[in-house]
């Protein structure tokens, strides 16, 4: 990945056909930044696939191929011109019981079919109060990136996410990023000897914090969920990072 910022909006499950239809005939004009990444929900990517910034999934299929009702494999995606899935986000692993193991078998699906990997990573409310965030986030990062070479986590970006300032307009302050952000960066260089792993902040990004948070030292970008639904939320942020 080049030094510019990575921005990844999830649109979760937020959208409608209507709402679609308006944000792409808003956006489709604009000379958007590869370095933009909108994740839709599946159905909508042929749609999203017209706009000229990169276009990622919320999700993978662990699995290659076959018979797996409801899943879409990352060779699919690939086919497709997907270029980034966010993976073992803390929705799925809270709602769909996803564990470490698991993301990490769609790490690996998504790096044999050259997709970029966003792996989410973070700690609950409870973890945090009880000041085991890193404990947390250090085994997250070993158990989804074991057996990876160097050069295979070097395709993977990591989003820190603390759970509890995901949808909740909570934000940790830039001192609590910035710790956490160069300790995922310090597990990742000595534990698994790679050491140029980018780290996304996500929980509540939007452009009314996206001034502050643009004065952190380590990060590399952001992961935006609900303001990235807006599409005039989206154009402010590229504007702010990009120009
Ligand atoms: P939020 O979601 O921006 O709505 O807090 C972020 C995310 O879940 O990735």
């Amino acid at each position: 990945m080049n030094n510019k910022k990575l921005l990844v909006g999830n649109l979760k499950m937020y959208m409608d056909t209507r709402h679609v239809i308006s944000y792409l005939e808003n956006l489709k004009e604009i000379d958007l930044p590869k370095e933009l990444v909108l994740c839709p929900t599946n159905i909508y990517l042929p749609y999203f696939l017209e706009l000229n910034c990169n276009i990622g999934v919320q999700n993978v299929a662990y699995e290659e191929g076959g018979a797996y009702t409801g899943e879409v494999s990352a060779y699919q995606l690939h086919e497709m011109n997907v270029k980034y899935a966010i993976v073992g986000h803390s929705e799925r692993r809270i709602y769909f019981k996803e564990t470490n193991e698991e993301i990490n078998q769609k790490i690996r699906q998504c790096l044999n079919a050259n997709i970029v990997p966003i792996l989410c990573i973070g700690e609950t409310q409870e973890e945090f109060e009880s000041g085991n965030t890193k404990n947390v986030i250090r085994k997250q990062i070993i158990d989804c990136l074991f057996g990876f070479d160097e050069t295979e986590i070097n395709n993977v970006v990591i989003a820190y996410e603390p759970v509890w300032a995901i949808g909740s307009g909570k934000i940790p302050d830039n001192n609590q990023i910035d710790d956490v952000v160069k300790y995922i960066k310090e597990v990742v260089d000595n534990v698994l000897k790679c050491h140029d792993i980018n780290v996304l902040y996500g929980g509540s990004v939007s452009s009314k914090n996206i001034e502050t948070l643009e004065k952190l030292n380590y990060i590399n970008g952001y992961l935006i969920g609900k303001s990235a639904t807006d599409y005039q939320e989206i154009l402010k942020m590229v504007d702010f990072i990009f120009s």
